[in-house]
């Protein structure tokens, strides 16, 4: 048996039937030339008959890619197959993607049928669909559910009526990885005619075995599998492609392949999650933002000597530019060098002691330590270098009087003193610095944060200046946000100057 195994994304049509998900037009079709770029062999690009929106995304996304299969949804009603055959008008390779309920719910329940009927009525979609396309999947609803006897008669039934595809979904979650690759299994002996198709998982998350339960399948003979980007799916959600994708690549053992180029699973994965306003969990497996982060000092110190004793994956091969090392109170000193000098400081052991020191002290009251806190705690230490140095700080400001500001300021041994009005005594203290280092550089951003909670604590300030196309970023630190706002401006300026 072939071991490619075929990527058929449903972001587009399941992932967007999340709540809150729905994107327009424009979006779908950026959505869907990515997915091209990702390698994706199928789109299923949405269930025309459901909406003018719907029908409209089908048709532009046909005409916006050309690699993938593009595939529109139907139920098991004429009426919907002749409008997806229209939609799908421009696309180099259609298919339709028909089907119909058989489980007890759905064939005694939902449908008010019964099992004869509901055969009678999947072939003859299939046989309608074959009638405007040559590639036509069937989909047996609730398939999870279904008794294997009575799935293995309809799946013979719509393979002789032409499908070339057969879905088998577990649509509420419901199997073990056991059980649906019992069931896969099954129908690969027990449908006669199984070789003319493909058969395809389809699986849903409610019992977080999404991932699990698609392996089974391909292991078991199916080889299409139905993911959506970071899972994203009614309810729980469907299988992921990144997890997918990546078991796959990881388990060389299993010998299956894909297309997809998974150095673009993270470009495509931030795309969805920016345009369905969906944001992505923090710990997901592959592409979450803690994927490749580590924190403990022991993990940390692992992963710095060989990435491979805390990594199965490398994240450069999921479009990650490195691994993170998340700064805690619980990193040793390797991890806090080895960030620093990412970030261009390369300390002496006597320095990198004393901001070791005060990193402790900040990472205490801190959960995790950016980028900025340590050039907040480098700036500590490089304060005495500068050219701009603040001598002197005296403000006036309160509920009914104009805010005023008196800065003293040692430029290069030089001191100067200037006093000005503003809004606000931050305003009024960085017009008196400007009126003695005249500058045009915009302050683009101004940012006050607390390190902890209480009203004693230290203020952390952030500014960002740009001048003739240059950003540079300040930093100031101080119980008193009024200093810690001069000495970031200042730090920002000597860096512009
Ligand atoms: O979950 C499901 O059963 C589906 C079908 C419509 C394929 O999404
Ligand atoms: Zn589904």
């Amino acid at each position: 048996m072939d071991n490619k195994v075929y990527i058929f994304d449903t972001t587009l049509r399941d992932g967007e039937q999340v709540p809150g998900c729905q994107l327009n037009t424009i979006e779908k079709i950026e959505v869907a030339r990515q997915l091209e770029k990702l390698g994706v062999d199928i789109i299923e690009a949405g269930f025309p008959i459901s909406s003018p929106g719907d029908f409209n995304s089908v048709v532009e996304i046909s005409k916006a890619v050309s690699n993938p299969t593009i595939c529109a949804l139907t139920r098991a009603v004429k009426k919907d197959i002749e409008v997806a055959a229209d939609a799908l008008k421009y696309a180099k390779r259609g298919r339709i993607h028909t089907g119909i309920g058989t489980s007890p719910y759905h064939i005694y329940q939902k449908l008010n049928s019964n099992p004869d009927e509901i055969i009678e009525r999947g072939v003859a979609a299939v046989k309608y669909a074959r009638q405007f396309v040559d590639d036509v999947e069937f989909y047996a609803e609730d398939a999870g559910r279904s008794d294997n006897e009575y799935l293995a008669r309809v799946i013979e039934a719509v393979i002789a009526a032409g499908a070339t595809v057969v879905n088998i979904p577990d649509t509420t979650g419901y199997c073990l990885p056991s059980e649906y690759g019992e069931k896969i299994a099954y129908l690969v002996n027990n449908v006669p005619n199984i070789d003319k198709a493909i058969i395809s998982t389809h699986c849903h998350n409610d019992l977080g075995m999404a991932t699990a339960n698609t392996l089974s399948g391909i292991i078991n003979g199916a080889r299409q599998v139905e993911v959506t980007l970071n899972g994203l799916g009614e309810r729980a959600g469907n299988t992921a492609l990144e997890e997918v994708v990546m078991a796959i690549k990881a388990h060389k053992d299993l010998d299956f392949t894909t297309a997809i180029d998974a150095k673009q699973i993270i470009k495509t994965s931030k795309l969805v999650s920016t345009l369905m306003r969906m944001p992505v969990q923090a710990n997901k497996a592959i592409v979450g933002r803690n994927a490749f982060a580590h924190s403990s000092g022991i993990h940390q110190d692992g992963v710095l000597k060989n990435r491979e004793t805390y990594e199965i994956i490398d994240p450069a091969d999921v479009g990650v530019k490195e691994s993170s090392i998340v700064l805690t109170a619980r990193s040793g000193r390797a991890a806090l060098k080895h960030r620093l000098e990412v970030l261009g400081y390369t300390l002496d052991q006597e320095k990198l002691d004393q901001v070791y020191k005060n990193f402790l002290i900040l990472a205490d009251s801190k959960k995790d330590i950016a980028d900025e806190d340590l050039e907040v705690l480098v700036g500590h230490e490089k304060k005495e270098e500068r050219v701009l140095k603040l001598d002197n700080l005296q403000v006036i400001c309160g509920k009914s009087c104009i805010p005023s500001a008196t800065v003293t300021l040692n430029f290069n041994g030089k001191i100067m003193t200037k006093n000005a009005i503003g809004d606000g005594p931050v305003d009024a203290a960085f017009k008196a610095i400007r009126k003695m280092i005249p500058t045009e550089a915009v302050l683009e951003e101004y940012l006050v944060q607390a390190v902890t909670r209480g009203s004693d604590d230290i203020g952390k300030v952030h500014v960002q200046l740009a001048l003739d196309g240059k950003t540079v970023h300040g930093f100031g630190a101080n119980v008193d946000i009024l200093t810690a706002s001069v000495w970031a401006y200042l730090d920002a300026l000597s860096k512009i100057m």
